[in-house]
């Protein structure tokens, strides 16, 4: 049954409804306006969208909760590229920061993979480039390179290992002890993982996150003074790591304190019997541990500890991704087979 009718908007625009066209292509003609005139939100969209599509959406655990409410999933760096691996989908709409999806695409180059915004990108990552990597590696010629996650798929390409913050002291003690390691681009995850695996021929690059680099001892210091019960979960990129490792060594902690991955604090939120968490981290993760934990407390050690590149992404950004497909970020195949074989050695060490 064909039918045709002709709706005008607020601003005289003429819009078009088809039966015959599905619902859905229908309202990709709607402006958001029109859309909470026909009560729909973005939210329903995007879900009807997805479908539509053949979509998923990953969201980083820093996500905005509007985003990460319509996720399919919501995880970590190593639980997203994984999650990428194995996902059916024609299309992944990553929700997390540029050198994620660069990831992604690495991982699954016959996908199409968008990210909503393109200058959300990463103060790390940005810390090291090809040309300044190739230069350090002319200095240790028999070193091997172990690149953090957090870096462009040009860094990957060069680098024998990837890690993430979850794997990082496993991939480094599965490397033969007389090797030398070139560690980058954070100084103070490397500094974490040479304390962790006493490896001393380990070389740092010096980059920090500006995020984490902000989390420093005299904010888990004061958390201390009051708050003697609560776990303390504190993200390896902190600039406070070394401190709260040798406070905890010193037995400072009434309960103890844990260097975790995002994905690793939710674990841990999840296990531990503490009634209260202080969270050393992006502020993001907050409401996925609220969310998931109804019972227990988590306190963020600083309010004010927010990535400006993830909070780029919103619902409504990630709408305009599912209905334009843009932006899609390809990496070319020259770089992208160089640096699969370090991100696949990061995948087979859990
Ligand atoms: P995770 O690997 O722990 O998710 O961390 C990624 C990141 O960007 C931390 O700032
Ligand atoms: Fe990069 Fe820091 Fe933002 Fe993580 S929090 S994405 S490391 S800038």
């Amino acid at each position: 049954m064909a039918s045709i009718a002709f709706i005008f908007n607020g601003e005289g625009n003429l819009l078009l409804n088809c039966t015959t066209l599905n619902v859905v292509a229908w309202i990709s003609f709607c402006l958001p306006k029109e859309m909470a005139m026909l009560g729909l939100d973005y939210k329903d969209r995007v879900l009807a969208l997805k479908k539509e599509k053949n979509a998923i959406i990953l969201a980083h655990n820093y996500q905005l909760p509007e985003v990460q409410d319509v996720a399919d999933f919501v995880g970590d760096s190593l639980a997203l590229s994984k999650n990428a691996a194995t996902t059916d989908a024609d299309t992944i709409v990553f929700c997390g920061v540029h050198f994620m999806a660069e990831t992604a695409s690495i991982i699954c180059p016959d996908k199409r993979i968008l990210i909503p915004d393109l200058e959300a990108g990463c103060s790390l990552a940005s810390t090291i480039n090809s040309h300044e990597l190739e230069s350090w590696k002319k200095e240790h010629p028999d070193a091997i390179v172990v690149s953090y996650v957090n870096t462009t798929a040009d860094v990957k390409a060069l680098s024998d290992y990837c890690c993430t913050s979850s794997n990082a002291v496993k991939v480094v003690n599965s490397i033969p002890e007389g090797r030398e390691i070139l560690f980058l681009p954070d100084m103070f995850l490397g500094a974490y993982v040479a304390e962790v695996t006493k490896r001393k021929n380990m070389y740092i690059w010096p980059g920090e996150c500006h995020v984490h680099a902000g989390i420093k001892s005299e904010d888990i210091n004061r958390m201390l003074a009051t708050l003697k019960n609560a776990d303390f979960m504190v993200h390896p990129e902190c600039s406070c790591t070394s401190s709260t490792l040798y406070h905890a060594s010193k037995g400072d902690f009434e309960r103890q304190a844990f260097v975790l991955s995002t994905e690793g604090m939710m674990k841990h939120a999840r296990s531990s019997r503490a009634k209260q968490f202080v969270v050393a981290t992006e502020t993001g993760i907050l409401y996925r541990m609220r969310k998931e934990n109804p019972d227990r407390e988590f306190i963020p050690i600083k309010n004010d500890a927010v990535c400006k590149y993830m909070k780029r992404i919103n619902l409504e950004k990630v709408h305009n991704s599912l209905v334009n497909d843009v932006y899609e970020v390809k990496v070319p195949a020259q770089v992208a087979d160089k640096a699969k074989l370090a991100i696949d050695r990061m995948l087979a060490i859990i």
